[in-house]
């Protein structure tokens, strides 16, 4: 039977004048094959469907949106990174109460960073949510990156055994993979998101025009996990991405949004066909990332961004390709011009396999205490290799410093 697709709708929502017509299809980048202003991405989960809707000014229209996509909605929890609460969640929040005075609102904020992933700010989110007098109709709305969606959701997948919730991302690497999909948690001391659920969110909401202020060095990071859905999914993508990545650094609208567009479809079609990582098929997102985490925590988090690390990591995945014989220079030769492009690290000189390792044998992915890697065969395909031999491991760290 064929698995469910995701797939991307795109929809007028900017219309109606020829002028206005005229105006867009003179503006329109004949490179992108994709010229809507608006467009739509279905996640397809059955009975837990939902859209990631894609438009540079989405938290302008965020009411009509979240009042669309949730039926009865009568209690919104909006929690935000305090980085952009007053940028971004105090205007979603605006737009609530401007268009539905009836609707309860609460709001909170999280200190930045991945210290919030804890279990005291867990608690102290749902003794707020029990106090708001949160209830199985209440909505949770996630503003922030993958820090506060992964809390927000989590907090809504556990408060009275589950409740709806919005994410709402505001870096490019949350709108590209954290929000989608329904991965939420926190950490333990040592054990990042040990502890979590699957909970899928009822909308995702992007607002591309929320980049602009993003710090440059978060947007570059954020291309890491663009980049690699072209590796490990999408041929296509993968080579217009090597012909349009300056527009990419730029943040040029249309290219961004297209960017995105197709990140999230990547995503979407992987999720639908394997939601809670069983099958093996939503592995192939770990790609670089058994290495980044390991890389993540060797060199103290913070040091390193995530899509920095990823970046990384996929340098060091593709060389293990070549050193089993599944990969060739090409496909290396090929990833290393692109993630160089985006201005992203490419190698790691205090990269040390000695105590990279230990840590890698703690991954969650570590099957009988066997080595497993997503590794690129050809651009725009993967596969799972277990058994990898240390002695391989370490080669392919070395040759990356
Ligand atoms: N970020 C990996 C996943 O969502 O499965």
């Amino acid at each position: 039977m064929d698995a469910p697709r995701g797939n991307l709708v795109t929809f007028n929502a900017w219309l109606p004048h020829p002028l206005a017509l005229h105006y867009l299809a003179m503006s329109t980048d004949p490179s992108l094959p994709v010229s809507s202003k608006a467009s739509q991405v279905r996640v397809q989960l059955g009975e837990r469907s939902y859209a990631i809707e894609i438009s540079s000014d989405a938290i302008q229209g965020f009411s009509q949106r979240i009042h669309h996509s949730i039926a009865d909605l009568s209690h919104a929890l909006v929690i935000s990174d305090e980085s952009v609460e007053e940028s971004w969640a105090d205007q979603l929040v605006e737009s609530l109460r401007a268009n539905a005075p009836d609707l309860r609102l609460s709001q909170t904020s999280v200190a930045s960073g991945e210290v919030s992933k804890s279990i005291a700010e867990y608690d102290r989110l749902l003794q707020w949510v029990l106090a708001e007098g949160g209830d199985r109709k209440s909505v949770v709305v996630a503003v922030g990156g993958g820090v506060i969606g992964d809390l927000a959701g989590f907090v809504a997948a556990s408060f009275a055994r589950g409740v709806r919730f919005v994410q709402v991302p505001t870096t490019l690497l949350a709108m590209v993979d954290s929000s989608v999909g329904g991965k939420t948690g926190i950490n333990l001391p040592n054990a990042k998101n040990m502890v979590g659920a699957f909970w899928q969110p009822s909308l995702v909401l992007i607002d591309t025009g929320v980049l602009a202020t993003l710090p440059k060095r978060s947007y570059l990071s954020g291309l890491a996990e663009v980049v690699k859905y072209g590796v490990i999914d999408d041929a296509d993508f993968f080579q217009w991405l090597t012909e349009n990545a300056s527009r990419l650094v730029e943040r040029q609208a249309a290219a961004v949004r297209y960017a995105i567009e197709k990140s999230c479809e990547s995503k979407a079609r992987v999720v639908g066909e394997d939601e809670r990582e069983t099958s093996g098929r939503r592995a192939i997102l770990n790609y670089g990332h058994t290495f980044a985490h390991a890389i993540e925590a060797t060199c103290g988090y913070g040091t390193l961004l995530h899509g920095e690390a990823v970046s990384i990591g996929m340098q060091m995945a593709a060389r293990l390709a070549i050193s089993l014989g599944m990969s060739n220079q090409d496909l290396l030769d090929r990833q290393t011009q692109l993630l160089a492009d985006c201005e992203l690290p490419l190698t790691l000189p205090q990269a040390d396999p000695d105590e990279m390792l230990p840590v890698m044998m703690r991954d969650k992915k570590v099957a009988h205490g066997k080595l497993r890697f997503i590794l690129p065969k050809s651009i725009g395909s993967v596969e799972l290799v277990g058994d990898v031999k240390e002695q391989a491991v370490r080669d392919a760290i070395i040759a990356t410093r």
